[in-house]
């Protein structure tokens, strides 16, 4: 792997919403390299979350890169005002624009923003490989997208393997994340099986100590 650098992204879908600014900068004290902001429309997936707004008030208050997950239908209608609004990174899923996919990450690359697909945990690698060289992340679902403090579905890995195996032997600089049930016990093996960004909700919000639970996530 080129990139040994493990990154933690804390999804701020398990933050309290109601002062979300002072965990943010929480986060960011506590050690995090990235926030991961979790878009959701109540159509691609059940819930509803937060929109570009949400993007443009927290980038006033972190350097972090934000890491904007959108989980909603018809992305490209958005990928521009979500750049305006302060994204570094926007990704999106395979599943809800399939026939545009590439034309979607182009829009994205063209606002000056990193530009990644997602794909779900039943959804394969083939229809995407191709595609690996043009983004900047790639990021492998280990739970179906739509809620924080699901249970980690471990036959997601064989796809990081070879999500990995294209990036090394293409020699691409391109981030591999991966999110949903990312834990003490499995980060690990996630790692081994080659990704350098861990999304984390859940397991970072419930813990006693954040700084302790990113580093560990990082360092385990
Ligand atoms: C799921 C979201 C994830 C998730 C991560 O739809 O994309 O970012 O909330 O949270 P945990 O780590 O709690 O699974
Ligand atoms: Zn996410």
């Amino acid at each position: 792997m080129k990139d040994t650098v493990i990154k933690i992204a804390p999804s701020i879908l398990s933050a309290d919403f109601s002062k979300m600014g002072d965990e943010v900068m929480d986060l960011e004290k506590k050690g995090a390299d990235i926030i991961h902001v979790d878009v959701m429309d109540g159509v691609f997936v059940q819930n509803i979350t937060f929109g570009m707004k949400m993007v443009k008030d927290i980038r006033k208050v972190t350097s972090l890169p934000l890491d904007v997950h959108l989980m909603i239908v018809e992305p490209w209608k958005y990928v521009e005002k979500f750049a305006e609004a302060g994204a570094d990174i926007i990704t999106v899923h395979y599943e809800a624009c399939k026939e545009r996919l590439e034309e979607t990450l182009k829009l994205i690359k063209r606002t000056g923003k990193k530009c990644g697909f997602v794909i779900n945990p039943d959804t394969p690698v083939e229809p995407v490989q191709n595609l690996v060289s043009m983004c900047d992340m790639v990021l492998v679902m280990s739970v179906f997208p739509g809620k924080g403090g699901q249970k980690f579905i471990p036959e997601v890995l064989p796809k990081v393997e070879k999500f990995r195996k294209i990036i090394d032997e293409q020699g691409l600089d391109v981030d591999l994340e991966i999110d949903g049930g990312v834990n003490f016990d499995n980060a690990s093996l996630i790692k081994r099986s080659g990704a350098n960004v861990l999304v984390a909700g859940n397991t970072v919000f419930t813990a006693d100590d954040r700084a302790l639970a990113i580093s560990r996530l990082k360092n385990l």
